[in-house]
Parts: C-alpha cells; structure tokens; sequence
C-alpha cells in the first residue's frame, strides 16, 4: 500500500543520471575520463539503495570545487613502495579517484603475488565504500576496505565529536550465491542519513544521535549539530578508532578528530583510506573456495529465523536485490532534489537530469 504522506519520486535510469553527472563534472573542470569514474561511483550508490551516498552529494562537491578546498582539475598520484605494497596521494582530488586507483593497484599486485595493500593520503570523501568492495570482486578478489572521516562521534564516555562515522567494509566472492559485502558505519545509523531526512524535512529515531546539549533528539538539524550514537557503545567508538589508526595515522593524512568535516569549506578535508586485495584461492582452489562461501551463504539465509521475520540475507544481500530493482525501474528522487541537481546544471550550462517517469 502507497504511504499517501509520501512525497511523489521522479525516476531516473542509471544510464541518465551517470550523464548528467558527467555533464556536471566536466562544466565545473574535471577531466572526463576522472569524470566518468566518479559518475560510475556515486550513481553504483543510489542503485544499491544508498541514497545518502549517491548523486545528492553533488552539490556539496560542486560547492567545494567552488570554494577551492577539492582539486577539480588533478589527478591521485600512485608510489610503489614494495612489491605488495603502494601508496597514493590524492593530491585533494575527489576520494572516489584515489580509491579507484587505490583499488586497481591492489588488486593487480593481489593478482600476481596473492596479496595487495595500499595506503591513500590527502584525499576526500569516497561516498559509499561498497562500490570499492565491488571493484575488487569484478577482478575476483577478497578485499578490506577502510576509511577515515571528518569528527561525528563521542569515543565510549565523552560527549565531544572526536571520531568518524567512518564505514567499515570487506567483501568476498561467491559461486552460485550472492557475494559477501559488508559496509557498515560505526554509527546507530550513517550521518548520511540524517542529513537525508533533514533535505526532506523528515524526523529521526531518537537513538541515533545527541543535539548539542546531549539529549537524544529526533529533528536533524539538531542532531548535527549534536553528535551521533556509535553503535554498540564502547565497540561502535573503538571499530572507529581501528579505521582512524588505519587510514589515518598510517597512511600521513590528518587523524584524531583533524579531517575536515565534507560541508566546511574552510580547508581540504585531507582523508586518508586503506585497502587490501586478497586472491580467494591461496590456500584452496578457486572452485572450493567458492563453494565454501555457498555454503556459508545458505547455512545464513536458512538459519532459524527469530519471531516476526519472514527472510534471513546476507550481508549486501539487501543492497544488491535493490541495485537489481533499480537498474528495471530508475533511481526514484524526490522533487527538491531534482531540483538541487538541476541548480548545478544551471550554473555550467548543462542540461538538466532527465526524469524517465514519475
Ligand atoms: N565515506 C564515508 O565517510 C562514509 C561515512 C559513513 C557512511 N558511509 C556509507 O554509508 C552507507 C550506509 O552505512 P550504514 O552503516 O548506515 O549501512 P546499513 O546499516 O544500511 O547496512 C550495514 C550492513 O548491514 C547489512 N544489513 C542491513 N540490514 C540487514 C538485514 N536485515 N539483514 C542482513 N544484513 C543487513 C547491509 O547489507 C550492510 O552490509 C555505507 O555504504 C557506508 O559506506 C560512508
């Protein structure tokens, strides 16, 4: 049954927004082949269903460009330190650009001798991290995939922002069943989100995040400018600190509380990430392997289920089913987002989105 309180969504096919994307990028500077990777990336989130990561944060990486705090027009710069071992300095690009190639040196020194690491400095938001993990399954490899992120929460007792809501993600592939993809943010629920519900004047649960006096609160404006519950207390600050420790620390990038938060335009956000590619058959053959995880999948999905759930999935599992939905139906937006991304259309001289059906 339609919710009648919901707004009306206008639809766009995958292949329309990546255009428009591109169209914007390239009016404000990017290079389009660096354009046609981002495009790829942001437009990969709003067909898993991840619209807090997807094509809205445009305007917020248009304004940065426009401020001078995101090089629009350079490229992340890649330094081989061993021979499993590489670096990249984004060089203040889009973090999409230093992830990809970050991704791609990986997964090329995986594909020779079984393993890759790559540490990424001075770069910036990468959106959703499961587009990495899904780059790294297209070559068939296993892949951890880290990131840092500007203060949003308290550690375990304090109340000040000092740690991101920094996602934490992996991936495996599979046989027959759906690949193994985590990506989960440390948080009650991604920042993402609430800033989402703040666009379309929607409310929040009270149990993801403290307004500035450290009430719970369920109107986002005051959430964000309070701090986000991580999840499962001292566990939720502490898996954030591991991603700080990781990308932050090791990789030369600001760390502790120091990347600039994506909506402050008074300097470069100077994120770092950190990746790993891993070949799924170094110690079996690839078919076993893959079996291996078949049966771990259908041992998950087939497992007793609690009172009042109809379906068990796996992880990604609910992400991938949407991106399958999306890709028949068009990405569904709301009219006042339309309407942002058309306003960056406007001030390049590019066309506006085109809207498939409402
Ligand atoms: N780049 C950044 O700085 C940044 C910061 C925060 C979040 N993010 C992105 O925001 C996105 C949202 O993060 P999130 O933590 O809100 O994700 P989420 O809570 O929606 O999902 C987390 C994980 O749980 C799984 N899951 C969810 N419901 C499930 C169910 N019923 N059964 C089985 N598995 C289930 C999902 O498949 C996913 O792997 C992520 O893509 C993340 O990368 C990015």
């Amino acid at each position: 049954m339609t919710d009648s309180t919901e707004p009306k969504k206008f639809y766009v096919t995958a292949g329309n927004a990546r255009t428009f994307i591109r169209a914007v990028l390239t009016g404000n500077g990017v290079p389009q082949e660096n354009a046609t990777i981002v495009a790829d990336c942001v437009v990969a989130a709003d067909l898993r269903g991840v619209d807090t990561h997807g094509i809205n944060r445009i305007p917020s990486y248009m304004a940065r460009i426009r401020q001078g705090v995101l090089n629009a027009t350079g490229s992340p710069e890649l330094h081989q330190i061993t021979r499993v071992v590489a670096q990249v300095d984004g060089h203040n690009t889009f973090g999409f650009l230093s992830a990809h190639l970050g991704m791609s040196s990986a997964v090329s020194m995986a594909q020779t001798y079984g393993i890759g690491m790559v540490s990424v400095k001075h770069s910036n938001h990468f959106g959703m991290s499961a587009w990495i993990v899904q780059q790294a399954l297209d070559a068939g490899m296993m892949c951890l995939v880290f990131t840092n992120s500007s203060a949003a929460l308290p550690v375990w007792g304090g109340r000040e922002k000092l740690m991101g809501v920094s996602p934490i993600a992996c991936g495996a592939p599979a046989g027959r069943t759906k690949p193994f993809i985590l990506d989960m943010a440390p948080s009650v629920a991604a920042r993402g989100k609430i800033y989402k519900a703040k666009r379309r004047g929607e409310k929040i649960p009270v149990d993801w995040a403290l307004d500035a006096e450290g009430r719970p609160t369920d109107d986002p404006a005051a959430a964000l400018e309070g701090v986000m519950l991580p999840m499962g207390g001292p566990k939720g600050s502490a898996l954030s600190i591991m991603m700080d420790v990781f990308s932050g620390v090791l990789s030369g990038s600001a760390f502790a509380g120091h990347v600039t938060n994506p909506y402050d335009p008074s300097r470069p956000a100077d994120v770092g990430h950190f990746f790993v590619a891993i070949k799924p058959d170094l110690f079996m053959d690839l078919e076993e392997f893959k079996e291996r995880m078949d049966y771990l999948y259908q041992r998950v999905v087939r497992s007793e289920r609690m009172a009042g759930v109809n379906r068990m999935f796996f992880p990604g599992e609910i992400e991938q089913l949407t991106q399958e939905e999306r890709t028949r139906s068009g990405i569904p937006y709301v009219q006042a987002e339309i309407e942002e991304l058309n306003k960056e259309a406007e001030l390049v001289g590019a066309e506006e989105i085109v809207v498939s059906h409402c």
